[in-house]
């Protein structure tokens, strides 16, 4: 079948452009939006990510403060940092990359960061406005950029039936939350799959979209795709391969080459969803700082 790659890197610079002409016009009136992203720790995925972030920050005019902890920070002292962000005037938005180190109680600071600051969506109070439809919070990057992607794409999920892989509560369950919303752009008929669904197989044939977030390296083959089906990957791997320069590549949740021709859409990774999920969290960073100033 004819299929269309759908293009992440051009539809986030299309959503980026819009975000750099408002910050442009906020700045003219002596507003900046701000954006403080902590990392705990030397992940050197999360360093990738933190540091994408932060220069795309820079490239769209907002303000940006990086704050890296060492990795054997307590949950004190980085809810001694998310407490003083909280009240910092020039941030808007507050993100603690995930995962911490392990003696960090991730539930804890999510739970004291400012929920007019929480530009990732994990807070309880913003992860509830999401979920009965209320749109004066914010909704998670990732998921965002995906629906963002479908509707760049005029891919309506109206009435389709959508299976998810995955149930984690940065991607699965608010993905899965968006797609079922009574709005334009959702309306989808859901399915959540995860790791104690039997015959997983079995649903992912059944879906018109597919979205992947499972964290397994190519698991999806072209025999579980249905004929015609979107399929957006989520996953980013790391797999070993000694040919590559740093001696690992990155790989998605599908099985690529023998997938796509089975599709109508598909993304590819790199260059799928990843760069949506900056896009997405600058249009919150810029969406946290118009609602402080009731713009
Ligand atoms: N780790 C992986 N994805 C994300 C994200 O969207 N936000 C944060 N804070 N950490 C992550």
């Amino acid at each position: 079948m004819a299929h269309t790659i759908i293009d992440g890197k051009a539809i986030a610079a299309s959503v980026t452009a819009v975000i750099a002409t408002e910050v442009a016009a906020l700045r003219k009136q002596d507003i900046q939006p701000g954006l403080a992203v902590i990392l705990v720790g030397e992940d050197p995925a999360s360093q990738v990510y933190v540091n994408t972030k932060v220069k795309t920050c820079e490239r769209l005019g907002i303000y940006s403060e990086k704050h890296i902890l060492s990795k054997n920070s307590s949950t004190e002292d980085v809810l001694i940092l998310v407490k003083k962000l909280n009240l910092d005037p020039k941030i808007h938005g507050i993100l603690v990359q995930s995962p911490p180190p392990p003696q960090v109680d991730e539930e804890a600071v999510i739970a004291a960061i400012d929920p007019a600051k929480d530009v990732d969506c994990f807070h309880a109070v913003n992860v509830g406005k999401m979920l009965i439809g209320k749109t004066d919070g914010f909704f998670p990057c990732t998921p965002y950029g995906v629906m963002e992607l479908l509707k760049q794409s005029g891919i309506d999920p109206a009435g389709k039936h959508a299976v998810v892989l995955g149930r984690s509560n940065i991607v699965g369950k608010p993905m899965a939350a968006l797609l079922m919303q009574k709005t334009p752009g959702a309306n989808a008929t859901v399915t959540v799959v995860h790791s104690r669904t039997p015959d997983i197989a079995k649903f992912t044939r059944q879906a018109d979209i597919l979205i992947t977030a499972l964290g397994k390296p190519e698991f999806i083959t072209a025999d579980m795709v249905k004929e015609g089906a979107v399929v957006i990957d989520v996953g980013i791997n790391r797999v070993k391969d000694v040919s590559a320069p740093r001696g690992y590549r990155l790989t998605g949740d599908v099985k690529f080459d023998e997938v796509a021709p089975k599709t109508s859409f598909i993304t590819k990774v790199p260059g799928g969803v990843g760069p949506m999920t900056i896009a997405m969290l600058m249009r919150n960073t810029l969406k946290a700082c118009k609602m402080k100033y009731r713009l």
